[in-house]
């Protein structure tokens, strides 16, 4: 079944076409971060504007490089949420004008359970991955631990308080003076950083809570700034860095903890990293020495045994952890064969910017 997925979410225009939800025929993303660097983010008109322009070059292209037209694909998937309204208005009533003229199944699918089917478009057929599982979504504008014990049943364990970890990233960038999107930047910084030079708080919530929270951390920098100002005035190379260094250490034991416990939890055998934050370097490294050495951290800093270490995946191509259609018809292809009744009417393109996971007790 090959599928054509669209994604507007945000500040990407994607297209992309995939067969059976693993096999990438072809898949084309127009980044607008050049567009955003002014505003050091996105300015939600300014990016559902260039989706109007570039939607229909980016489908073509997509179609061209799969060699196919609209006659050949089977489905069209489309992000329905959640996101920027007026961003995913231009893909839903795209998707929805194709579907009535090919007369195509019309696939609306949650932004979020597009990041987790990344993962599949990944997948060895000799490797399978294995339920019951669970997925960290980070990302800009979300940041969720999922159970998954079968396709497309979603059961949200946790979810941010407050900030997203990328929304993090992006703040702490602009406070140091680097670029947007600030996860990158970051990331690269932090290489020649010393992660123990800026103790930060690190915030865990009350014991056993899968939920997270950002927002004291991003004081915190804000004010180690304001002091590294008001002492040297511009901000040193040596300070970014290892300012740097410390706020991605804090990030990243934290979302690995609360991870690796609730994986021991729930007894999974897997854990997946999705989202554009997953394509951290750190994160990933973190995450799999704690599972081969059996231990992560809990609420008090208490060091614990990791009775079953669950195996872990994450998109080993970056361009399938940050926002892409590839994924979102990855989603829908498992969607269409697991809840066959879930589409939408043709013509209907209620996008929802506040769109849930759907929880599904199965
Ligand atoms: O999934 P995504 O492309 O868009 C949303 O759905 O939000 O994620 C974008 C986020 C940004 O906040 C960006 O700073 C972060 O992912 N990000 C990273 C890295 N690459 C992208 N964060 C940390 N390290 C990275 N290497
Ligand atoms: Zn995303």
């Amino acid at each position: 079944m090959k599928i054509l997925g669209i994604e507007t979410s945000c500040d990407e225009t994607a297209a992309a076409v995939v067969e059976d939800g693993v096999k990438v025929l072809s898949n084309t993303v127009f980044s607008q971060i050049p567009l955003h660097h002014a505003t050091g983010g996105v300015v939600p008109e300014v990016a559902a504007r260039e989706h109007v322009v570039k939607i229909m070059p980016v489908v073509s292209q997509t179609l061209n490089e799969a060699g196919m037209t609209l006659d050949d694909i089977d489905a069209i998937a489309v992000t329905q949420g959640p996101g920027l309204l007026s961003s995913l208005v231009i893909g839903m009533s795209t998707a929805s004008t194709m579907a009535i003229l090919k007369d195509k199944p019309l696939i609306p699918v949650n932004h979020i359970a597009g990041h987790i089917y990344a993962n599949w478009l990944d997948e060895d057929p000799k490797d399978p991955i294995q339920f019951p599982l669970i997925v960290l979504t980070v990302s800009g504008g979300h940041n969720e631990l999922v159970l998954m014990k079968s396709h497309h049943s979603f059961r949200l364990l946790g979810e941010t308080l407050d900030d997203a970890a990328g929304e993090a990233f992006d703040k702490v960038a602009r406070l140091l003076g680097l670029g947007y999107p600030g996860g990158p930047h970051i990331s690269r910084k932090a290489e020649t950083g010393n992660p123990k030079r800026y103790p930060l708080p690190r915030v865990y919530l009350q014991k056993d809570s899968f939920n997270f929270s950002f927002s004291g951390l991003k004081t915190a920098v804000l004010n180690l700034v304001k002091e590294e100002h008001s002492r040297e005035g511009a901000l040193s190379d040596e300070f970014i860095a290892d300012c740097s260094a410390s706020f991605q250490e804090n990030v990243v034991q934290i979302l690995s903890d609360k991870l690796l416990a609730a994986a021991e939890k729930y007894r999974v055998k897997e854990v997946h990293l999705a989202g554009g934050v997953s394509a951290n370097r750190r994160l990933r490294k973190v995450t799999e020495e704690k599972i081969s050495n059996k231990y992560y951290f809990d609420h008090k800093g208490k060091n614990l045994h990791l009775a079953l270490p669950p195996v872990l995946r994450y998109a080993k191509d970056i361009s399938l952890c940050t926002d892409n259609a590839a994924m979102i018809a990855a989603a829908a292809y498992f969607q269409y064969k697991t809840l066959p009744n879930k589409r939408m009417p043709q013509g209907n393109s209620l996008a929802d910017p506040n769109l849930r996971m759907y929880h599904n007790p199965r």
